[in-house]
């Protein structure tokens, strides 16, 4: 059984926490002003830029997923939350008692170590709080950037899954996929812990 993961997280930098549909104007600015930058990887960026009438909709659909316990995804927003530097999430994909971590940074803010602290964060927060079992991160063979990302927070290479991704077009065939895991027992020896933060719940209640 996986608790319910905060609804709010604070590091250092960064506000991660559940999408207001009134984050729909920072939302099209992070996305419109990074679409070249997305679509290699993003299946979804294709389908950009959208109208501010549509975020609004996507907020509400992801909105009501996260209270409904289906799928957790989050906005990235600075520590004043005037401007969102990305998103993320704790995804249900990989069966009982896991959960994968997605992320992307807007393209001027790549560089920073910002997909680096989230992960950090979000992995304790799925070990420590949702009590998982393991933590995925499924990453295309050639995302160079983003494979640096697990790696150097001490997760294992499973393998290469082949075709396992949706792909950047229609039509083509999916892509395959790096699958990288960390088990709870391994948390304590990793890079993660290096990285703080706090945690509330959907009332505003600190978890710790
Ligand atoms: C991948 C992405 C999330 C990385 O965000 P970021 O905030 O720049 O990442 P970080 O700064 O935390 O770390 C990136 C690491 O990759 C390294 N890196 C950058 N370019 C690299 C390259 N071509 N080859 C290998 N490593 C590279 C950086 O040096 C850094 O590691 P370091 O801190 O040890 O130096 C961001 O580029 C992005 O949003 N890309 C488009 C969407 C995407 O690919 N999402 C992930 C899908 S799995």
């Amino acid at each position: 059984m996986i608790h319910t993961p905060p609804y709010r997280i604070e590091t250092d930098r960064l506000v991660i926490r559940c999408y207001e549909p009134t984050d729909a104007p920072l939302l099209k600015d992070a996305v419109d002003s990074s679409i070249e930058h997305l679509l290699p990887w993003m299946p979804w960026a294709r389908y950009e830029p959208q109208s501010l009438a549509a975020k609004v909709d996507l907020l509400r659909d992801f909105r009501g997923q996260f209270d409904r316990d289906e799928n957790w995804i989050y906005g990235v927003f600075s520590r004043d939350e005037s401007r969102q530097v990305g998103g993320s999430g704790l995804h249900p994909r990989g069966g009982p008692d896991s959960l994968e971590i997605g992320y992307f940074i807007r393209a001027d803010s790549i560089g920073h170590g910002y997909a680096t602290e989230l992960t950090a964060v979000l992995t304790r927060v799925g070990f420590e709080i949702c009590g998982l079992a393991r933590v995925d991160v499924q990453i295309e063979p050639d995302n160079e950037r983003s494979l640096a990302i697990p790696r150097k927070l001490g997760f294992t290479l499973e393998g290469r899954l082949r075709r396992r991704l949706e792909p950047r077009e229609e039509g083509l065939p999916r892509v395959d996929s790096m699958l990288f895991t960390m088990l709870a027992e391994e948390l304590a020896g990793s890079p993660c812990l290096a990285y703080d933060y706090a945690a509330y719940d959907a009332v505003g209640n600190p978890f710790r």
